[in-house]
């Protein structure tokens, strides 16, 4: 596996593996990697011949306040991990080399990125486009995989994608859980034990309102309720958000007749868990 922190030294790797006609993989990541990262890994390999893995913990997508500086960095773990999943090319590159200081350049999704966490994060989604697109031409993917554990931003950098006519096509990949229900997350480990407990109420609220809609529910005002019921079950957990948007396009339905998307943020002590399920009739 070759690790580049150099932007100029991983395109000129990526036009020399195109030039020989290989086909280019591509996994983003912030890093503290765990089986949800390594299941896009996978897929990644079964399309391509080599797989390049970045890791960078973007700071442009964090609010003031949240947890940039804290951050899981657990470097050498990473390394093993990636060595371990066959990853080719590691991608770790310095917040100096991919943002100048008088960087001025931004990537808007104007639409998608509204509602949901483009909410309660203002200019998140911003930082996630505009880093993916610097990300995509360095790296020169065919195929860029993310994981459907965001549902909002997959959704947004297809967007991007079509609307910007990036030569990459994007696959998906389905959300890793512990064996308990709960969707792996990075920012598991700030979880005390007993928030690690009470945090399972977020698949426990889909899981209502997947057996609702199984029993003939199409009113997404009682799916919203009914999710909403079960985390007020639980003294450490605190909504951010529950909604049911089309799953296409996101906006709010009241009445489900194509896909819906039930999506939570939910504060688990001062940890914000996100998890997502798309219920079908
Ligand atoms: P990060 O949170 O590290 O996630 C990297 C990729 O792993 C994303 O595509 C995410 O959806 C996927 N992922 C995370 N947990 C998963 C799980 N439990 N199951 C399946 N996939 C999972 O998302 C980001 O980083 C950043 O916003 C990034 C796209 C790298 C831009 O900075």
């Amino acid at each position: 596996m070759d690790i580049i922190r150099s932007v100029e030294v991983m395109q000129q790797a990526a036009l020399g593996l195109r030039r020989t006609g290989r086909r280019i993989a591509f996994v983003p990541t912030m890093g503290c990697l765990h089986e949800g990262h390594l299941s896009l890994v996978k897929l990644a390999r079964a399309c391509s011949d080599q797989v390049v893995l970045s890791i960078f913990v973007n700071p442009i997508q964090f609010l003031p306040g949240e947890d940039f500086a804290a951050y899981p960095r657990p470097v050498e773990a990473d390394e093993r991990l990636c060595r371990e999943a066959g990853v080719d090319f590691l991608f770790y590159p310095d917040t100096a080399l991919m943002y100048s200081p008088d960087h001025s350049v931004f990537v808007e999704e104007t639409c998608l990125s509204r509602g949901l966490c483009g909410a309660t994060r203002p200019g998140h989604f911003r930082g996630v486009t505009t880093v993916v697109a610097k990300l995509f031409n360095v790296v020169l993917p065919d195929v860029a995989v993310f994981g459907q554990k965001d549902a909002q931003q997959l959704r947004v950098i297809r967007r991007m994608v079509r609307d910007l006519n990036m030569p990459v096509s994007i696959l998906a990949g389905p959300i890793v859980r512990e064996p308990d229900g709960l969707a792996l997350s990075s920012r598991n480990r700030y979880l005390s034990p007993s928030e690690r407990q009470d945090a399972l109420c977020l698949r426990r609220a889909l899981d209502t309102a997947e057996s609702l809609v199984r029993a003939g529910q199409r009113s997404t005002v009682v799916l919203r309720q009914a999710m909403r019921d079960v985390i007020a079950g639980v003294p450490s957990a605190q909504v951010d958000y529950v909604e049911c948007v089309d799953d296409e396009t996101l906006e709010p339905v009241e009445w489900m007749e194509r896909p819906v998307l039930a999506a939570l943020a939910v504060r688990v002590g001062k940890t914000r868990l996100i998890d997502n399920t798309v219920l079908t009739s």
